[in-house]
């Protein structure tokens, strides 16, 4: 398989920082994450070389000196016990409370992202931008916005990686698994899959190509002749025949209304009440038994093998955007059928 011109270019683009081995640091966590690994770094080399040295020292220091020579008995020592206790137990759990810090903070995307769907196979990465242009292997996202990614995978679990901004999670079969990043500065950054996915795993590859608002602006009218996500999903939404049961405002009556459901709480036959997110939305409609909402039959057919992972993002993005809209202003399908405007004004 030969490698795409942007891939060359991007592998030539590519920066080192000034430490050996560390890769560029270009996102908002980066630094955050380095100074952790640093940290954790120091404290190893400290203790190594402390206890090298001491193992050194003892050795010589306590060596046998005589044949007939016998040690002194040694009684122990109360206060140097409790010390080399509290001592390890500090430094663990200074690991722990910033590695932990760190990790939900980057685990948990910020509410006012641009949203990207990625879709993984053997062996490509899909996205899809909001405004509906679609890239394989290769990502454009503006410099200085946060950027979500919600993630799945239409066979087995790749792992998205991009060392640049020292983010990776899973993407799993059957689930939506998030990732987020603010990029610091223009350029082409090294995505990789990081978990063994099958033969061309090595060459599943791609580049997140950072750029400058205006530039990033003038790529997505470029690119502007691709429907909007919500904008197919809304036609799938009809060709499927959802809206007889699943009215956006509950026409039909055999489902439940569909305007603004995304996000909110949903009470369930069984008296539990779950938000509806995007796991929720995937479930109930590939599982649709799973979780019934309180006052509706099981009635609905499964949509597994009727619509791939590319078709339900599209179907989530189109209920999501009877969300966001004004209550109302949704009307009924076919009424805002213009894709929504390509460019997103930065929220600062
Ligand atoms: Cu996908 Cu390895």
């Amino acid at each position: 398989m030969g490698k795409s011109h942007y891939q060359q270019e991007a592998r030539s683009k590519q920066m080192q920082s000034w430490i050996p081995f560390i890769p560029e640091s270009a996102s908002t966590e980066s630094d955050k994450v380095d100074a952790l690994y640093f940290y954790l770094s120091g404290v190893t080399v400290f203790f190594t070389l402390l206890i090298a040295g001491f193992i050194i020292l003892f050795v010589v220091r306590y060596r046998r000196r005589t044949p007939y020579e016998v040690p002194r008995p040694i009684a122990g020592s109360h206060a140097l016990e409790t010390l080399w206790s509290v001592i390890p137990f500090v430094i663990a759990m200074s690991f722990f409370v910033w590695g932990a810090t760190l990790y939900f903070r980057n685990y948990r995307p910020p509410q006012n992202a641009i949203e990207v769907y990625v879709v993984a196979k053997q062996w490509m990465w899909k996205f899809q931008h909001e405004t509906g242009q679609r890239e394989i292997n290769e990502l454009h996202i503006p410099v200085g916005r946060k950027v979500k990614l919600i993630m799945t995978t239409e066979d087995t679990i790749h792992d998205f990686f991009v060392p640049a901004f020292r983010i990776k999670n899973d993407v799993v079969p059957g689930k939506y698994t998030t990732l987020w990043f603010e990029a610091t500065k223009p350029g082409t950054y090294h995505l990789f899959c990081a978990e063994y996915c099958g033969m061309n795993h090595s060459q599943m590859i791609g580049s997140i190509v950072v750029l400058g608002q205006t530039e990033f602006n003038n790529w997505l009218a470029g690119n502007a002749n691709q429907q909007s996500a919500s904008a197919s999903g809304q036609q799938l939404y009809q060709t499927l025949g959802c809206a007889s049961c699943h009215g956006n405002n509950g026409e039909g009556g055999r489902g439940p209304a569909l305007l603004g459901v995304f996000s909110s709480k949903v009470q369930l036959s069984n008296g539990q009440t779950i938000p509806a997110d995007e796991a929720y939305l995937r479930e109930s409609i590939l599982n649709p038994q799973v979780k019934l909402v309180s006052g509706f039959g099981p009635i609905m057919p499964t949509f597994q093998g009727v619509v791939n992972e590319e078709q339900i993002v599209q179907l989530m993005a189109y209920i999501k955007s009877l969300s966001s809209q004004p209550a109302g202003a949704g009307g009924a399908p076919g009424a805002q059928g213009s894709p929504k405007p390509p460019v997103r004004e930065p929220t600062e």
